[in-house]
């Protein structure tokens, strides 16, 4: 079964094609970091213009790079939410116009689960397992029970971790995204220099907040004026505090729900502090930790064809009339 999957709830505008939910055919992607990096941050109104701009270049190429017509397509699957509803719409008109042409089964698929699934495109994680997604938008945990079935534990009460690594980095001059510039100069700091705060909020709590290490940077800076080499201990001791508590709250996840697995996705995934740091807490107690590989972890369609193959293979249907969805948890599919 060969689905046709796009994805552009945000910044990116991907198309791949994916066999059986698990091989790549291709996966395409149009990275608009170039546009939206002048302004430390998404601008919504740029990114649905982009995407406008990018999608049937992009889905041309996705099908040239596979060699594949869209007559030997089964199936398309695209992002519904959650998202920028500007930008999602532009995915979701280029879906139905190709099912409707095509006469093809179309699927709307949560984000979030393209993220915890992106792992099956590299190898087999037995459920259930804990699945957590860091990226720019979101910081949740879940257990996942199959290909379908997710239960959130828990989530963010302010900012996600990618965008506190985005605000540091703005706040320290760094630039846009934020999370790689932080990683490379915390490379050349001291991780114990500075103690900034761990928001565990309470005890076995599986909520996430990261609005007051922002503040506790940018007091500190006030309060410091750092020199070029204490720029990457503010770098390193920023990181660890953010990892410190995603390494230990995907560990509490596992041991209160018994799960001895875990899959990190989304674009904080990518980063090889928190790799290394919970691949070693996990050896030590026993959780198997797995991440996809970073170009998977960031946003892709590939992603949401594995989701969208599983759904399909279900008689998950969407019609023509299917809306974008700026929220849409997980747990309430
Ligand atoms: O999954 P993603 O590409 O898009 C969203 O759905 O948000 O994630 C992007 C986020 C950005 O906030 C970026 O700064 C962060 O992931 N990020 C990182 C790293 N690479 C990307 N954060 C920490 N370390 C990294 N190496
Ligand atoms: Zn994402």
């Amino acid at each position: 079964m060969i689905i046709l999957a796009i994805e552009s709830s945000c910044d990116d505008t991907g198309a791949a094609l994916i066999e059986d939910g698990n091989r790549i055919l291709s996966n395409i992607l149009s990275s608009q970091d170039e546009v939206h990096k002048h302004y430390g941050g998404v601008v919504p109104e740029l990114a649905s213009r982009r995407h406008l701009e990018s999608i049937v270049p992009v889905l041309r190429g996705a099908l040239d790079q596979a060699h594949i017509s869209l007559d030997q397509v089964d199936g398309v699957a695209v992002t519904r939410g959650p998202g920028l509803v500007g930008s999602l719409l532009v995915g979701i008109m280029a879906a139905k116009a190709i099912a409707h042409a095509k006469d093809l089964p179309l699927v709307g698929v949560n984000h979030l689960m393209g993220h915890l699934l992106a792992i099956f495109l590299e190898q087999e994680v037995a459920f259930p397992f804990i699945g957590m997604v860091a990226s720019g938008g979101h910081t949740s945990l879940y257990l996942a029970e199959g290909f379908t079935a997710f239960r959130l534990l828990g989530r963010t009460r302010d900012d996600a971790a990618g965008e506190a690594f985005d605000k540091v980095a703005k706040y320290l001059g760094l630039g846009y995204p934020g999370g790689v510039a932080i990683e490379q100069l915390a490379k050349r700091g001291d991780p114990a220099a500075i103690s900034f705060p761990r928001a565990y909020i309470a005890k076995d709590s599986l909520d996430f907040s990261f609005s007051g290490i922002k503040t506790a940077v940018v007091n500190h800076v006030r309060s410091h004026p750092p020199s070029n080499d204490g720029i990457a201990d503010i770098a390193a001791s920023f990181q660890e505090a953010v990892v410190d508590v995603l390494v230990d709250k995907i560990i509490w996840a596992a041991r209160q729900h018994k799960v001895d697995r875990a899959v990190v996705a989304g674009g904080v995934a990518s980063n090889n502090r928190l790799r290394e740091r919970l691949m070693k807490a996990g050896e030590r107690l026993g959780i198997q930790a797995n991440f996809p590989s970073p170009f998977l972890c960031r946003d892709n369609a590939a992603m949401i064809g594995v989701a969208g193959y599983h759904l399909l293979k279900r008689g998950r249907r969407d019609g023509l009339d299917m809306s974008p969805l700026s929220r849409w948890p997980l747990d309430k599919d």
